[in-house]
């Protein structure tokens, strides 16, 4: 049993044993995955909606994904051709969605706190697949089991998350994350991208990388929102790259070994050299996304029994 909660909604809500036992369970789908019976029916006859009201390649796909390894049946709303568009509200359209008895709702939203207010008033589970700023947990916790496949743990380590940490859903969640679980964070990126008061999660922050990224074993690079911008954050893409992006340089002051990190969508050359995020040697980008449909698959199935414990004690 993995899960306490009927929902998850964020990493804050999570304890550190739900967020070790969920990595463990992962770690046993990554094995599933890569067998060639990688299916499962054992969640035959459940039903997994994705209502996605912001853009997702890796996200989405994964979350289908997952479902579908499952056994559940899942269906991926068409947000751009549902009546949202007509003027309906976000919570009539839960309330509809609702009616049809899901047993999981899968939502991204571009709002902060859009998720958790719409599970108030559904009666299945609801994953945070993304809301505005606030948080992104499945993406900290596929973080999470990345950095603890390739380190051989997810404690003490120090991990440099870079570039728009205030726009930055991804930031937040991998801070709650990696905090808990006692690792030393370090912020790095201009201070127009920088959250006023950060140092209060007990961050450092850095506004030269070559400071921040110093003896790093991990450094995790994020896309510049642009979509969440609403003035000149930063001088120009090009000016950017030189003083924030990634490149060879800036990279020799992590530790040798350190390894490379980016959610995706990227921007190549603009937050990272492109020859950087493909080289194998150091960039876990790929791994990334192999761990996010485990880790989903994870995620599903505590939630789901998580559920039948509690239908079962209710019958008995
Ligand atoms: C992230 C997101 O949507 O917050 N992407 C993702 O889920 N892989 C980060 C981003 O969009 O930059």
């Amino acid at each position: 049993m993995t899960f306490c909660s009927k929902h998850l909604l964020g990493i804050e809500y999570l304890s550190n044993l739900e967020i070790t036992s969920l990595l463990d369970e992962a770690d046993r789908y990554v094995t599933l995955n890569r067998s060639n019976a990688k299916h499962s029916e054992i969640f035959a006859g459940v039903t997994q909606i994705n209502m996605f009201f912001e853009n997702s390649t890796r996200t989405q796909a994964s979350f289908e994904i997952a479902g579908k390894r499952l056994g559940a049946d899942v269906m991926n709303m068409a947000m751009q051709a549902s009546s949202i568009k007509k003027g309906e509200t976000l919570i009539d359209t839960a309330l509809t969605l609702n009616a049809m008895h899901p047993d999981l709702l899968v939502v991204r939203h571009p709002h902060s706190g859009a998720v958790n207010l719409l599970a108030e008033k559904v009666n299945c589970s609801v994953i945070n697949a993304g809301d505005g700023t606030h948080e992104h947990p499945t993406q900290a916790l596929l973080d999470a089991l990345t950095i603890r496949r390739a380190k051989g743990r997810l404690h003490r380590l120090s991990i440099a998350i870079c570039g728009d940490i205030s726009h930055s859903r991804v930031a937040r969640s991998n801070i709650l994350l990696l905090g808990k679980m006692g690792n030393r964070i370090r912020l790095i990126g201009p201070s127009t991208l920088m959250p006023k008061g950060i140092e209060d999660f007990g961050v450092e922050v850095f506004e030269n990388p070559k400071e921040g990224l110093k003896d790093v074993d991990v450094v995790m690079m994020l896309r510049l929102q642009k979509e969440r911008m609403d003035g000149g954050f930063i001088p120009s893409e090009r000016e950017y790259y030189h003083r924030f992006g990634l490149d060879h340089e800036k990279l020799s002051f992590a530790k040798k070994d350190a390894i490379i990190m980016h959610p995706g969508p990227m921007n190549r050359g603009v937050e990272i050299d492109g020859t950087l995020a493909d080289d194998i040697n150091r960039s876990v980008i790929q791994e990334q996304v192999e761990m996010g449909v485990a880790v989903r698959m994870a995620i599903i199935e505590s939630l789901i029994k998580s559920q039948r414990t509690k239908i079962s004690k209710v019958l008995k």
